[in-house]
């Protein structure tokens, strides 16, 4: 496992905090029934943390609370040294949010019918960030995504994988401060996950982002991340 991506000379700028996440003692429960019972974890800026845990343990729930769009019963998230503000109709937050959290989902959620490229550079204006196209095609190289004549052809006819990796480069075309990725490799195989993974690394350590990420495969992707933390019945082991 990496440790300390960050050189020295750039930590000492950093004066108020190297964390980019702090969550503390987080609660929540559905019907009655406890998701996350206080769940307490720093994230250092610049890192890649990888959450893992059965299903149904909380994965998903506690990335949705990290994102701002589900509001713990108990506890609270520190984003950049900024709590994040669950109060409704919490425009600060979703502000926040929106310009500096990227989110990669379980499913790729492209528009199947609008080109690859379309879908990225849709995303991007919806999050009043002008695309890019240096940027963007750096990014579908890097994630092996370099036959250009898919990237003009309708998302849905791309594998599964392929869409996943889409989903990727249109979450990391913003330049997120943070990434939130829940399971981003679960339609790719062994040798793609750990390229996508290597990749990553890159991009955290060329830009700084942050990344935490939902995944079940721990034993693929060591050499690239920096924390692994585990999470049962809504409990960090
Ligand atoms: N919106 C919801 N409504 C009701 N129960 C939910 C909701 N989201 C999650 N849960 C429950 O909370 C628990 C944790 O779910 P989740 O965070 O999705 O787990 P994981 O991502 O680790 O598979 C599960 O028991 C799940 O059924
Ligand atoms: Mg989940």
């Amino acid at each position: 496992m990496k440790r300390n991506p960050l050189p020295q000379h750039f930590r000492k700028y950093n004066i108020w905090t190297n964390k980019a996440v702090e969550i503390n003692d987080v609660h929540k429960s559905y019907m009655g029934s406890m998701a996350l019972k206080g769940i307490s974890l720093d994230i250092d800026k610049s890192s890649i943390t990888s959450i893992t845990g059965h299903s149904g343990s909380g994965k998903s729930t506690l990335l949705r609370i990290i994102q701002g769009i589900e509001k713990p019963d108990k506890g609270e998230v520190t984003i950049f040294n900024q709590k994040i503000d669950y109060s409704s109709p919490s425009i600060g937050l979703k502000n926040l949010i929106n310009q500096n959290v990227g989110i990669g989902f379980q499913s790729p959620m492209l528009m199947g019918n609008h080109s690859v490229l379309d879908n990225i550079q849709l995303y991007l204006k919806g999050k009043g960030v002008e695309p890019n196209f240096p940027t963007i095609l750096d990014l579908l190289f890097k994630f092996g995504l370099d036959n250009k004549k898919k990237l003009d052809q309708p998302a849905a006819s791309l594998s599964g994988g392929e869409q996943m990796k889409v989903a990727l480069v249109r979450a990391l075309a913003s330049k997120p401060q943070l990434l939130l990725l829940d399971e981003p490799t679960s339609a790719i195989d062994s040798m793609g996950t750990k390229n996508v993974f290597k990749t990553l690394r890159d991009i955290v350590d060329t830009t700084g982002t942050t990344i935490v990420t939902v995944t079940h495969d721990s034993d693929l992707i060591q050499d690239y991340i920096d924390k692994e933390v585990t999470i049962e019945s809504g409990e960090l082991l």
